[in-house]
């Protein structure tokens, strides 16, 4: 699902006046301090400058506008960005870093949760993968070759214009397709298709020593294990995906069912949360809620309009009558496009054109397992949403019959196998003396929810708060003895990496 519904188009205009204020902002420093890091950043530069990559450096507009993350929360300030387009360009950006000794890591599409992708603090060289836009389709194997630079919607568009098929990722068509698949990735065909990151066949990544390491299922298998999960950052950066690809030719149909009446919240989460343990994996879907009192069903069916309708008819008995009712039979692409807002005549080339958009918010999540909620666990929930905040509150569908539990736990890295949805909890403000009260709102709501529920959270929606213990669970011991094989120095790091211990 996405944050579609608190996104904050952000105007030309507006978007300067921010590179403005971002370029007013300069880390206080002493004297010496300062000197030690102007040396730094020459020595930076002359090493960057040998690979022959375009960088951005404090106090220039490229350095201003390269900051520009989607969350607008944490405004770190990297000591450089680099944009490589080969993959000598990417080892020589690991090699200066070391030598220079600045932390380094890679940037998708910017969209992580905590800016992770801007260091998670000041003084980190980003190394922005946009460069890496290589991209090929196997019909006979269904399988793309895929580059770190893609972005979701252009990479939907590319993969239907070769061969009407798809990967199974969310909405949101900036999201980069490399933080999105290395932790992850559930959208709306992820029940049948599993994550994007159980369709990664093949990584190609340059580990922290410098060389260009291959990881599949039969080559350097706990590179293969660890990336699926646990792939941000802390084991290399990937330039290039293998994935399996799905046929997505036949119709499908989209789906949604919308109340505004605070009295059936109730009725509504009760009514989705049992439908949801027995829904067959052709449908995915997510259910919607916020304290206003609106609430709603969205999913896709993969399959015709006149064979979902038996299929949400459970829902539909249980819930409140008289929906707002939309059910759309459309093609995948069109599909792509009305997930994301736009009318189903878009023409699908604006896929390669969504502008980017911010906002500024704090989110966690939660895992709950089968068979849900009790009524009282419910009713606490519920009532823990703060009428004062302009908090929402997202449910993805996993549950028993999907692709997604079908994996093994132990197989990848990604453990959370044996969950029927997951809970996404977002505060959002545009004046920053906001942010604690809002914050605050999700956090109880969480401590709430945290007691009829596991402890797990999905590390794509990446929290400072959580321990690695709720994303890796006991998956993280194979995960450290991977780490001090594949980056011994701990040269790939950011506040919630994989440590050495
Ligand atoms: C508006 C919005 C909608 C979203 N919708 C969904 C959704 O529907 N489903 C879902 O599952 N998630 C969703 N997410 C969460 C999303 O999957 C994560 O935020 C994801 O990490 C974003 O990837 P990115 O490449 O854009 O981000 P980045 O910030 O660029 O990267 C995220 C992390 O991955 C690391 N990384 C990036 N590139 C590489 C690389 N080449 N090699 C190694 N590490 C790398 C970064 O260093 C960082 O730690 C959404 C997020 C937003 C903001
Ligand atoms: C880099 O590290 C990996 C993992 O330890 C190892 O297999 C490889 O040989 C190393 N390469 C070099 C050039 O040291």
């Amino acid at each position: 699902m996405g944050l579609k519904f608190a996104v904050l188009r952000v105007t030309a205009a507006l978007a300067c006046v921010l590179m403005v204020l971002l370029m007013c902002f300069q880390p206080v420093a002493g004297n010496e301090q300062r000197m030690g890091r102007k040396l730094a950043a020459t020595t930076l530069k002359q090493c960057l400058a040998k690979g022959g990559a375009r960088t951005a450096f404090p106090g220039t507009s490229e350095y201003s506008t390269a900051r520009l993350a989607y969350n607008l929360r944490e405004r770190y300030a990297p000591s450089a960005f680099v944009f490589p387009t080969t993959v000598a360009q990417v080892q020589n950006a690991v090699f200066c870093a070391k030598q220079v000794g600045v932390g380094i890591v890679p940037r998708g599409g910017g969209h992580s949760y905590e800016d992770y992708s801007l260091g998670g603090r000041d003084g980190v060289l980003v190394v922005d993968m946009e460069g890496f836009k290589q991209f090929s389709y196997n019909k006979a194997a269904k399988t793309a070759v895929v580059g770190a630079g893609f972005r979701l919607g252009p990479l939907y568009l590319a993969l239907w214009n070769a061969g009407k098929v798809t990967i199974p990722a969310g909405n949101c068509p900036t999201v980069g397709i490399a933080g999105h698949a290395l932790g992850g990735g559930w959208g709306f065909s992820s029940r049948k298709f599993g994550l994007v990151t159980d369709n990664i066949l093949e990584v190609q990544l340059v580990a922290a020593n410098g060389t260009v390491v291959t990881a599949n299922a039969q080559k350097n298998k706990d590179l293969y294990f660890a990336i699926r999960g646990a792939g941000a950052t802390s084991y290399g950066i990937v330039t290039q995906f293998t994935f399996r690809v799905h046929d997505v030719s036949a119709p499908v149909t989209h789906f949604k069912y919308r109340w505004n009446d605070k009295a059936v919240l109730f009725k509504n989460f009760k009514s989705f949360q049992s439908w949801g343990l027995n829904v067959p994996a052709e449908i995915s879907a997510a259910f919607y809620m916020d304290p206003s009192g609106v609430s709603w069903l969205e999913g896709t069916y993969l399959g015709k309009k006149t064979s979902l309708l038996p299929l949400v008819k459970t829902f539909l008995a249980s819930a409140a009558p008289n929906p707002t009712r939309v059910e759309e039979e459309l093609n995948w692409i069109q599909l792509i496009l009305v997930n994301w807002n736009y009318p189903s005549n878009t023409n699908p080339n604006q896929l390669n054109n969504v502008p980017f958009t911010t906002n500024t918010f704090k989110a966690k999540s939660i895992y709950v397992n089968g068979p849900g909620l009790s009524d009282a666990g419910i009713n606490a929930m519920i009532n823990a949403m703060n009428t004062g905040s302009n908090a929402y509150f997202i449910y993805d569908l996993y549950g028993s019959q999907s692709a997604i539990n079908k994996v093994v736990p132990g197989e990848t890295a990604f453990i959370h196998r044996n969950s029927l949805y997951s809970i996404q909890m977002v505060a959002s403000w545009s004046n920053d003396n906001n942010a604690v009260t809002q914050t605050s709102y999700i956090t109880r709501y969480w401590k709430v929810v945290r007691t009829y529920a596991t402890g797990q959270a999905y590390q794509n929606y990446i929290d400072r708060d959580m321990p690695l213990s709720a994303y890796y669970g006991s998956s993280l011991s194979t995960l450290i003895a991977g780490k001090k094989k594949w980056d011994p120095q701990n040269v790939f790091n950011f506040p919630q990496s994989i440590p050495l211990k």
